[in-house]
């Protein structure tokens, strides 16, 4: 049996709007935990600015351990149509060694899956969507992992396609999902809604474990800012949510998928029980 891994999950840092104290806070638990890796599932930035990437750069860089990083929508340039069309990580420059890596630790692999695509045929174009070499990419690098290791796959996007208001979330979810069932993966980790979750999503193939990370932003939507602790002891995942608060994780966690990361306002969208839902809806620029 291999020893117990402790794997810190960040998300939606958002640089331009990030909270200060609440990443310091991270910073001090990596440097006394030492986890052995980082992986952060997207959003680094608000709006893809050269500030807001030199921010991410320095912070990201400053971490003494292993670090994955996923591209989230807002990572993709806006307004510049050329670079988000032929250059999407353009901006990633200075993260090529961390950007979309695989990490392999004795027993465990973190494998990313890309949820980015510069353009679809519908108007939203921050939701996600899984393209077929994207798809391919991931599963053959799960499949190329040396026998008896097992998978927790990054992305940005949850791998959820319908959401609770019946909007299409992440295009081809549920075939990638189908997927990395086939292959027993121990689960997915994903970004993007701002709220933590932990949630067993039945496929024709078996279960698959879908682990969202809160925000360690100022946009908060129904949880105070947080991450996930997981630690792999060889036969099971523990997810706990950390937060400064020292709130249980039974309270920071919503039970369902929503849409994206605006506040609950509606009857019937999930919240979680800690109920930190601000009044007013945080900037999304
Ligand atoms: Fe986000
Ligand atoms: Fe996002």
């Amino acid at each position: 049996m291999t020893a117990p891994k402790l794997l810190f999950h960040l998300s939606d840092i958002h640089f331009g709007l990030e909270d200060n104290e609440a990443l310091d806070w991270v910073e001090r638990e990596i440097a006394s935990r030492q986890p052995d890796a980082v992986a952060i599932t997207g959003d680094l930035t608000m709006r893809a600015r050269h500030h807001e990437f030199a921010a991410a750069e320095k912070w990201i860089h400053s971490l003494p351990v292993p670090v994955t990083v996923e591209p989230g929508n807002h990572d993709l340039p806006a307004y510049y149509l050329p670079e988000r069309y032929f250059r999407p990580l353009n901006r990633f420059e200075a993260f090529r060694d961390v950007v979309e890596r695989r990490i392999e630790l004795p027993g465990l692999a973190l494998v990313p899956l890309n949820t980015n695509v510069p353009a679809q045929p519908r108007l939203n174009w921050s939701k996600g969507r899984v393209t077929k070499a994207a798809l391919a990419d991931c599963l053959r690098q799960v499949d190329a992992l040396p026998d008896g290791m097992r998978a927790l796959v990054t992305v940005h996007h949850p791998l959820r396609e319908t959401g609770t208001r019946g909007t299409a979330l992440t295009r081809n979810g549920s075939l990638a999902l189908e997927e990395l069932a086939k292959r027993n993966v121990l689960g997915v980790m994903s970004g993007h809604v701002h709220d933590p979750f932990d949630i067993m999503e039945d496929t024709p193939h078996g279960p698959v474990r879908m682990i969202g990370a809160g925000t360690l932003s100022q946009r908060i939507r129904s949880t105070p800012p947080s991450f996930n602790e997981l630690t792999w002891d060889g036969e099971e995942l523990d997810v706990r949510v950390r937060t400064l608060g020292d709130i249980d994780t039974a309270d920071m966690q919503i039970d369902d998928v929503p849409p994206d990361a605006m506040p609950p306002r509606e009857p019937g969208e999930p919240v979680a029980p800690v109920g930190n839902v601000p009044r007013t809806d945080p900037p999304v620029h």
